[in-house]
Formats: C-alpha cells, sequence, structure tokens
C-alpha cells in the first residue's frame, strides 16, 4: 500500500521512520517533508489546504492510506474530504477537531461531562472578560480560543498582564483565534502527557511523556513549541495513567460520541498533577512534537496497523506493545528561537551523532548545493536511549555533540525533573 503523511516537522519524521518500517508500506510520500524525511520517502510540494489537489494526488499515486500530523489540516476538515471519495485517513473530522481547535469547545465538554479542569468563564468581548479578571484576580490564565501556534495562552501572575492579555486578544493579535477569550483558573503542578489512540469508540493507550516548553534551562524564558521530551513520564503511575484514562478519557470519548461528532485519531491530553488529583490542561488531536521524537522509537508494534485500526473502527482487536527503555529527545534550534533566526546556515555531522547511538529527527532542514541547512527555529531532535532517564540525557547529549552547526543551540537539562528523582 503506498502511504501519504502530511507535515514537515519532527514529528512526521518521527513517523515516517516507523512507517517505512511496516510491512504494509510500499511508496511513502510526504507533503511538504523535508531533508531528513526525504531520505526515507518521496516528499512532494502539495498545497494540502487544497483538499481537491490532495485527492488528485492520492488517484495519481494510488495511495490507500493518509496519516495527517498536524493541527492545521485536520481542523480544516482534509479527513473529512477524503472521507467523502472513500479514502482512507488517519486523523479526526473537523467537528471532532474542536477538541484542539476551541478551547472553549473543550471546557464545555468537560463541564457537561464531569471531567476534571481548571474552573473557566467564555467571553466574546474585552470589558465583560476583564471585569471577570478583576473580579478573580491574579494569577490567572488568559486563553485565545482558537488555534494559535502554542502562543495564545498567557499564565497571568499580575492583573496587569491578565488585561493586557485580554486587550492583545480581541485586538486581534492571534487573528481570527483570539475573537473569544477563555480565562482559567491557575493551577499548580507538575505537567505531563498522555497519548490515547481512539477510532470512535475505543481508547488505547498510547505512551506518556515529557515535554519542556520553555527555551531556558530550569524551565525559563520564552514558551516554544517544546525542547526536547522524554518517555515513559515517571510522573505517570500506572495508577494515575489508570484514572486519567477512567475519568479523563473515556468520558470525552463517550461525550464525542453522544454528540455525534466520534472522535479517531490520536487524543494528547495536556495534564496537570495538582493536590486534588490529575486536571486537563488542554487537548490536541495528533501527535506531539516532540512527544513522538519519544514515543516512536519506544514502539514495538507495527504504526500502520495501529493507525489504520483507529481510522477502521478496529482498535479493540489491536495492541500495542512497548520497549522499557527510556527515549529522550534533545531539540536542536536556530540561535534566537522563539524570536527571530538565521535562515540556511550549515550543519554537519548528524551521521556521527547517529554512529554514536543517536536517532536524529529533522525538522527545519532543507538541502541546498548538496548541504544540509537549517531553514526553521526547531531544527533538528536527537533521540537517545537507556535504562533510565540519566543514561537516556547522557547519551542523547553525546549525540548532540557530535553535530557541528555554530548557529545552533540546545536546552542543557532535558529531562532534569525525573533526573533528579534517579538521583535520590
Ligand atoms: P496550553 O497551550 O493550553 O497547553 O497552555 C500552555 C501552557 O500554559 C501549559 O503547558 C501550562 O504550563 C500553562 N497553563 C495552561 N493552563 C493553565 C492553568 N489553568 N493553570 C496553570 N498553568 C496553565
Ligand atoms: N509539544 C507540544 C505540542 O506538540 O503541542
Amino acid at each position: 500500500m503506498n502511504i501519504l503523511l502530511i507535515g514537515s516537522g519532527g514529528r512526521e519524521h518521527a513517523l515516517a521512520w516507523k512507517i517505512k518500517q511496516s510491512s504494509h508500506c510500499d511508496t511513502l510520500y510526504c507533503a511538504p517533508g523535508n531533508a531528513g524525511i526525504g531520505r526515507i520517502a518521496t516528499n512532494t510540494d502539495l498545497d494540502t489546504s487544497d483538499h481537491d489537489a490532495v485527492i488528485k494526488f492520492c488517484g495519481d499515486n494510488q495511495i490507500g492510506f493518509v496519516v495527517v500530523g498536524p493541527e492545521v489540516p485536520l481542523v480544516e476538515g482534509l479527513v473529512d474530504a477524503l472521507d467523502k471519495v472513500e479514502i482512507l485517513a488517519f486523523g479526526p473530522t473537523a467537528a471532532a477537531a474542536q477538541l484542539e481547535g476551541s478551547k472553549g469547545f473543550t471546557k464545555d465538554l468537560c463541564e457537561e461531562y464531569d471531567i476534571p479542569t481548571a474552573d473557566y468563564m467564555r467571553f466574546n468581548n474585552a470589558p465583560k472578560a476583564k471585569a471577570y479578571v478583576r473580579q478573580q484576580g491574579a494569577p490567572i490564565v488568559i486563553k485565545a480560543d482558537g488555534l494559535a501556534a502554542g502562543k495564545g495562552v498567557v499564565v497571568a501572575m499580575e492583573l496587569d498582564e491578565a488585561l493586557d492579555a485580554i486587550d492583545a486578544c480581541f485586538e486581534g493579535d492571534f487573528g481570527e483565534a483570539g475573537a473569544e477569550v477563555v480565562v482559567e483558573a491557575f493551577l499548580v503542578g507538575e505537567e505531563a502527557s498522555l497519548f490515547a489512540v481512539c477510532d470512535g469508540t475505543t481508547a488505547m493507550l498510547m505512551g506518556t511523556a515529557q515535554d519542556h516548553k520553555r527555551v531556558g534551562e530550569g524551565d525559563t524564558g520564552p514558551n516554544t513549541g517544546g525542547m526536547g521530551a522524554y518517555s515513559p513520564a515517571p510522573i505517570l503511575t500506572q495508577e494515575l495513567i489508570d484514572e486519567v484514562m477512567t475519568d479523563i478519557i473515556v468520558p470525552t470519548m463517550a461525550g464525542m460520541h453522544q454528540k455525534g461528532m466520534p472522535f479517531k485519531g490520536v487524543l494528547y491530553a495536556g495534564l496537570i498533577f495538582t493536590e486534588d488529583g490529575p486536571q486537563l490542561i488542554e487537548y490536541n488531536v495528533r501527535f506531539g512534537d516532540p512527544e513522538c521524537q519519544v514515543l516512536m522509537p519506544r514502539l514495538k508494534s507495527d504504526i500502520v496497523e495501529i493507525l489504520m485500526a483507529s481510522a477502521t473502527g478496529n482498535l479493540l482487536e489491536t495492541e500495542a506493545e512497548w520497549s522499557d527503555e527510556v527515549a529522550l529527545t534533545v531539540v536542536m534550534a536556530s540561535k534566537g528561537y522563539p524570536g527571530a533566526y538565521e535562515k540556511n546556515t550549515v550543519i554537519e555531522g548528524t551521521d556521527r551523532a547517529e554512529a554514536a547511538g543517536g536517532l536524529v529527527f529533522h525538522a527545519g532542514t532543507a538541502i541546498r548545493d548538496d548541504k544540509l541547512v537549517a531553514t526553521g527555529g526547531r531544527v533538528l531532535n536527537v533521540t537517545g536511549f537507556g535504562k533510565s532517564v540519566t543514561e537516556a540525557q547522557k547519551n542523547a547529549y553525546s549525540a548532540v555533540k557530535q553535530i557541528d552547526w555554530e548557529n545552533g543551540f540546545t536546552r542543557s537539562d532535558i529531562g532534569w525533573r525525573a533526573v533528579e528523582r534517579e538521583s535520590e
């Protein structure tokens, strides 16, 4: 079967790497892909917002299965368009993708189905939102309702910051995404993510991970797409996993089914572990990036069988087998990220990093004049393995050291929370 993968990040390189190992995969195409994906798949310059063009590509290339990596095409309804012409695709419909596309939608669902999450209010104008925030006081959390590429959340420690964030949303800083605002109570606790593959009625655990969203060591500085991750997340004990599945994932699936928008695809629960137990911070409707770069290498089962079972409603008969090893990935980013950065700087030594036992997943890379160059903010993900987070961290950073890239930087402490715990 020929497979088309949509996306161009480290997540998609990890998916491509795993899909290529499947006995079900003949030719793998990726739209648009990156330099790393280009080594194992055929990259194509498709405009994935143009659904007719995607459908035509599928026909021309005998595509039997489409795997959608990022959220934007899902929210735009790519899976709905493919469903209509009976092309099998992995991912939720646009209606079900509202779990990521509208924070207000998700909060209402949580309220209706008694899913633990922070108290909240939804607003469509600044004066009412500000009056509520003044009444509640800081710290408080202000969120643009729609997709804002991870930038639409302000955790305001001071009242002024919260009021400014409300103005920024309604003045159009996030375009349409900020036309509505969710104001949320501030929760305190450690964060981790749980992934569940779903087929509309059944949810199957697809691993746990902890991301590092801030750019600086010790989780300081501005938010990024994610500077590194490891899996499994030891904070999610089996008991807590069971609690999250029962109290959060299962009622979400049931609620979505009842509303006539059954959820298929991967449900990524961003969780915070408070004194009152696990609470849902947000849902994403896709694999995490960089979390996918630590999940795929730990998965022993055939990924295509799992993704197809999700798309066809056959998860009940499917199992996922995992390696006991810990995987830890370090993101190498262009200096300046998440702000402005130089492009087309040359990278060398990715082969040496792999020879040293790392797995290198590309994000913003391209080949120019036969050289590997950085074209994005997050550029490479170097994954290492070990029996503990401490060992996986050591191995990942040894591989990182093999890479020569003057304009690149990493955080030096990915995994620090777990490493600290392991040394206790
Ligand atoms: P989100 O985009 O919803 O994941 O939010 C980004 C980050 O903001 C999360 O990873 C948390 O660190 C933080 N955050 C979001 N909501 C809350 C909340 N209610 N209380 C405390 N921190 C939050
Ligand atoms: N790593 C955060 C995300 O994928 O949204």
